[in-house]
């Protein structure tokens, strides 16, 4: 490793467990809903019980009369909210939300569960109980969410490349067939919360956000106010997946209710609004064409695919993220197209983009091998490009053929028997299937402090948050590695807007965004307390120059003496009757960027599934997962193989559960509870297997280290769709894999 050597005291690619970890098992660390301020009143939105019309009357009389209420907010009365102006930044003046439209702004009703007005009272239940006295009159039009997605608007050319029509129609051997995904809607365990405070004209808001400084530049919009004046506070959150990349509804709703009242307002939504109100990922269906050589080249690749939105906005579901760079083929084109429909606004979902993309071509990869009775991971290695064909630049890094070569030998890929139904077990049947992964590996950009304090500690700071994937540890090795201190002597301090403003915690990429500015910022603290250390009274480097000395594992000495002889940097700071040094660091981001780069940065990886099949009494299970994942260095291993464990049990979910359904008759998500919206439990996850192939790719860090979380759910799907392929001789192309479909 370059730059920085990982010596005897290194704490970079230890597993170094979470320095948050006490906090969280002992219940002291406080998530935004555990906040509670004197006088603090509690607002239970109002949701609409149509997807389609117009609210005619808001009648709040017998709920303005029950206990403990102190006020039923509707459009008339909550104040001015206004719409934010969504740019496409992605640092410290970033605006981004997925729902635009300002809560309670008009009497349309889009979506079913929509806010149509907000109960505030002096505890929970009688805020619940007023909003459900709160009596609202409709003009109701037929919801549309026909879940069959016909584009409704043009198709848009994502992606093109040669002449892929006619070279389809030439080629020996074709695939097409189309794959479908339903609605998945996130499922943190913890739940959206907006604790609102007002101060005249500034506001504190505890929120469980992905992006406390996106929000606050939001949230500072819709209520009209410099953005000096809002702070957002996130310190620890119980998951997001997305769905707290931007500020929701309620955001807006608890600091408009705590202006109108002039007390704190808690609004915590419920896990049926998580269904409604809060993001989901949208319904994607694509065709994807495949045309290949007898000896397996591919000689065009297609997708074209539509994704449900709402009415109002436009996500975009970009399945074309991984497809013109994932194997070598010379004509393609990728399509996308919007389907309009009565659900709330769709917004990004664990691995958006590439999940539901790779879900489809790696698919019909696995339903090309067949038609070429070729061995699958032989046709990903015969495909593999030199290059990124789609922007003809170099691959940072990419060792994708070391991920299959390694997962094949792992996993024991040699002894597959390929023909359906042919392998056994215990008297099961096995099925065997495998699939690639990508994701993306960038940069957002980053600005960290760091403090060498008289203590002998030091505090790393940065207005980026930990989300439950190991941000706080993660900054506390960097620092501690720079510094050379031990992790215990460096505080890190996360999750607040005033802090220097950080990446967003998406897209895994908050690791390799903290890397140069942290590193940065305490090289600048070095610095500065060199320069105290020549200019301390009583210092023994008195008069010398900073230039003269250096800076060894918490010890200054002059330069080229041994470091063992050097003086703690404490006693320099005391001598100088300073508290603290300081030094700001700061990077750019590579996320995003109009212009083309030098370089097409990703990771890579394969994943190796087998599942068992009891025909007799339709019993399917994921039994063995083996993932090989070239994500750059592992700063963590611990916090590494979790994250790539969490997301292959999403996998397993997305492949055999999740799925959100919703009502033909009045739009409503149906299944909008954990008892019926199924994700997978313990029982449904086999021992995983997690491997990781390190190539330090310093292109994107002086470290090497790329995002890990996204990729292991990427390829999941279509690994276990191909695995149950092989066991049962069913293709499923539309998930969730359900074993009624696996029945003869
Ligand atoms: Mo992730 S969907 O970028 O939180």
């Amino acid at each position: 490793m370059p730059a920085i050597a990982g010596g005897p005291m290194s704490v970079i690619g230890k597993a170094q467990p979470r320095v948050d970890g006490p906090l969280k098992v002992s219940g002291k660390a406080l998530y935004a809903s555990d906040h509670n301020f004197p006088g603090m009143v509690y607002a239970v939105p109002v949701c609409s019980t149509i997807a389609s019309g117009e609210i005619q009357r808001i009648n709040t009389s017998a709920a303005e009369k029950m206990p403990g209420v102190r006020a039923i907010f509707h459009r008339e009365n909550i104040g001015r909210l206004s719409r934010a102006a969504v740019n496409h930044e992605f640092g410290a003046n970033m605006v981004r939300l997925d729902e635009t439209r300002a809560p309670l702004e008009e009497d349309v009703v889009r979506y079913y569960g929509q806010y149509v007005a907000l109960a505030v009272a002096d505890t929970f239940p009688q805020a619940m109980a007023a909003a459900e006295a709160v009596k609202v009159t409709y003009r109701e039009h037929k919801p549309y969410v026909d879940e069959r997605l016909a584009p409704e608007i043009n198709h848009k050319v994502e992606s093109e490349r040669g002449d892929p029509v006619t070279a389809f129609s030439e080629a020996e051997i074709q695939v097409d067939q189309t794959y479908g995904l339903p609605p998945e809607t996130h499922n943190p365990i913890e739940l959206h919360a907006s604790l609102a405070l007002r101060e005249g004209s500034t506001f504190t808001l505890y929120e469980t956000s992905q992006g406390v400084v996106n929000h606050r530049n939001v949230l500072a919009q819709m209520l009209g106010v410099p953005k000096e004046n809002v702070r957002v506070i996130t310190k620890f959150m119980g998951s997001g997946f997305g769905g707290k990349l931007w500020p929701w509804t309620q955001s807006a709703l608890a600091a408009a209710a705590a202006r109108q009242l002039d007390k704190p307002v808690k609004l915590v939504v419920s896990r049926r609004m998580m269904f409604q109100n809060v993001g989901h990922r949208p319904r994607v269906q694509q065709r994807i064409r495949l045309s290949a050589t007898r000896d397996g080249k591919l000689t065009s690749l297609r997708q074209d695919y539509v994704n449900h939105t709402s009415i109002l906005d436009d996500y975009h579901e970009n399945c074309a993220e991984a497809t013109p760079f994932m194997y070598s083929v010379p004509n393609l084109r990728v399509t996308s197209a919007l389907a309009r429909r009565n659900v709330g606004a769709p917004c990004p979902m664990r691995g958006p983009g590439a999940v539901p993309g790779l879900w489809a071509t790696e698919s019909a990869m696995d339903e090309l091998a067949l038609k070429l009775g070729m061995d699958p991971v032989q046709l990903r290695l015969v495909n593999e490009p030199e290059i990124d064909e789609g922007l003809q630049i170099p691959f940072s890094s990419r060792h994708l053929k070391e991920c299959l070569s390694t997962g094949a030998e792992k996993f024991g890929w040699s002894k597959r028997d390929p023909r359906v139904g042919a392998m056994k077990r215990d008297g099961l049947t096995l099925g065997w299937g495998m699939a690639a992964c990508t994701w993306i590996a960038d940069r957002f950009p980053c600005t960290a402090n760091v403090e060498l304090r008289d203590d002998g500690t030091a505090r790393v700071s940065c207005a980026t948050q930990d989300i439950g994937t190991g941000t706080y540890t993660i900054l506390a090795q960097i620092a501690a590695e720079k510094l050379g201190l031990p992790i215990d002597k460096v505080e890190v301090v996360l999750g607040d807007s005033q802090l220097p403003a950080g990446p967003l915690s998406g897209g895994s990429m908050a690791t390799a965004s903290v890397v140069p500015a942290v590193l940065e910022a305490a090289g600048k603290g070095i610095d500065s307390l060199l320069a105290t250390a020549v200019s301390a009274p009583g210092s023994k480097f008195a008069g010398r120059k900073a230039a003269d000395l250096e800076y060894t594992n918490g010890r200054v000495h002059a330069r080229g003496e041994p470091a063992t002889g050097g003086i703690p940097y404490q006693d320099f700071l005391r001598m100088g009757n300073q508290q603290a040094v300081s030094g700001r660091g700061s990077s750019e981001g590579t996320f995003g960027l109009a212009t083309k780069p030098q370089f097409s940065s990703h990771s890579f990886g394969a994943h190796f599934v087998e599942v068992t099949w009891q025909p007799e009494i339709a019993r399917l299970r994921v039994s063995r997962v083996v993932s090989v994942i070239d994500a750059g260095r592992i700063l963590n291993p611990l916090a590494g193989r979790n994250q790539i464990e969490g997301a292959v049990v999403m996998g397993i979910g997305m492949s055999l559960f999740e799925e959100t359904s919703y009502d033909p008759r009045n739009g409503a998500p149906i299944n909008s509870n954990l008892a019926d919206y199924i994700v997978a439990a313990n029982a449904d996850v086999p021992a995983l297997e997690v491997h990781f192939i390190e190539y330090p790719d310093t292109k994107l860090n002086e470290l090497g280290a790329r995002g890990i979380g996204e990729i292991g759910l990427a390829g999941m799907s279509a690994a276990i769709a191909n695995a149950v392929y092989h066991a049962t001789g069913v293709r499923v192309r539309e998930l969730p894999i359900k074993i009624e479909n696996l029945l003869p």
